[in-house]
């Protein structure tokens, strides 16, 4: 048998590291740390690697945080033998010694067993559960949300809408919840309707429900004013386009015009009214918007 030697991580190594990371995640459907996680650590955190010849058959990638440092991948290939996991533990150990780290910490999957761990001298705590919570907004979407003055927001508005129980069934039953679960809606054959109008005199809460289906669905708010869209210089019809060529970078997004009356009048009339363009656009725009997922 070929002997196993441990080193440091080498550039080389990414596409055996991307294959073994595949063939110990795949039971574990649900790995804590993605694969982009784990390949940006290799190259600017910590990692050492067990080779048999040319072959990768395990590795160790940790990253430090202050005092605590992280693994955030482990994993051998199956016939590798505990000697080989026990050596890459303490390899990454020595490696990550220079941060002076107070503790390392990592989380497992509850099947996998925990021998190389506690005989490299990790204690198992049994008493802890591991949350996460997926970010509503993503990186890339970053400059788009601000741009548009999106935001999120907090979480329970939907909660705190008072009394409207016909309006907000309505609601839940014919918005929410087909645009949050949508495979659901496709299993049901409901088509969300992506553009809803809300009318009434001023004071009955429809600013009040559009914030509340946003937080509902976890998805950012993006309220355009007519006064911030004719600011741009191309009139109120090219700000409003300028602004969902925007919202379109957005994975989702709930975008409320208030007083849309004011910007977009009925159309007709003679002579045409000064905003029938604006109108015109607006349609324009509402139909594309419906074709779009989020
Ligand atoms: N169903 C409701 N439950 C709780 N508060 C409400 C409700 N409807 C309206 N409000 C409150 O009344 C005020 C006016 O509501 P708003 O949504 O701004 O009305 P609109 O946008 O129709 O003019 C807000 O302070 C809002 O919090
Ligand atoms: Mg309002």
């Amino acid at each position: 048998m070929t002997r196993t030697y441990i080193r440091d991580f080498h550039g080389d190594d990414l596409d055996q590291i991307v294959r073994l990371w595949g063939q110990v995640t795949r039971e574990n459907e649900w790995p804590i740390y993605s694969l982009a996680e784990v390949i940006a650590s290799c190259q600017q955190d910590h990692a050492v690697v067990a080779v048999q010849g040319e072959l990768l058959v395990g590795a160790a990638v940790g990253r430090g945080a202050h005092a605590q440092g992280w693994i955030v991948f482990f994993g051998t290939i199956d016939d590798a033998g505990s000697e080989v996991s026990s050596s890459l533990l303490h390899a990454l150990e020595r490696k990550m010694a220079p941060l002076g780290l107070a503790k390392l910490s990592v989380l497992i999957p509850e099947a996998e067993g925990l021998g190389a761990f506690t005989e490299n001298g990790f204690h198992v705590h049994h008493s802890v559960r591991y949350l996460e919570r997926a970010m509503p907004i993503q990186r890339r979407e970053i400059d788009a949300l601000k741009e548009v003055g999106g935001r999120i927001l907090p979480p329970h508005l939907w909660d705190r809408v008072a009394g409207m129980t016909h309006e907000k069934t309505l609601l839940e039953e014919r918005l929410v919840t087909p645009l949050a679960r949508p495979e659901l809606a496709e299993r049901f054959g409901v088509v969300p309707p992506r553009a809803v109008m809300l009318f009434g005199p001023p004071g009955t809460g429809k600013t009040t429900f559009a914030r509340a289906v946003a937080s509902r669905l976890d998805w950012p708010f993006v309220e355009l004013f007519p006064s911030r869209l004719a600011d741009g210089g191309s009139g109120l019809a090219g700000g409003l386009r300028a602004s969902f060529e925007t919202i379109d970078e957005l994975e989702h997004a709930v975008v409320f015009i208030d007083e849309v009356e004011e910007i977009a009048s009925r159309r007709g009339g003679t002579p045409p009214s000064p905003t029938q363009g604006v109108t015109n656009e607006l349609l324009k725009l509402v139909a594309d918007f419906r074709d779009r997922e989020g």
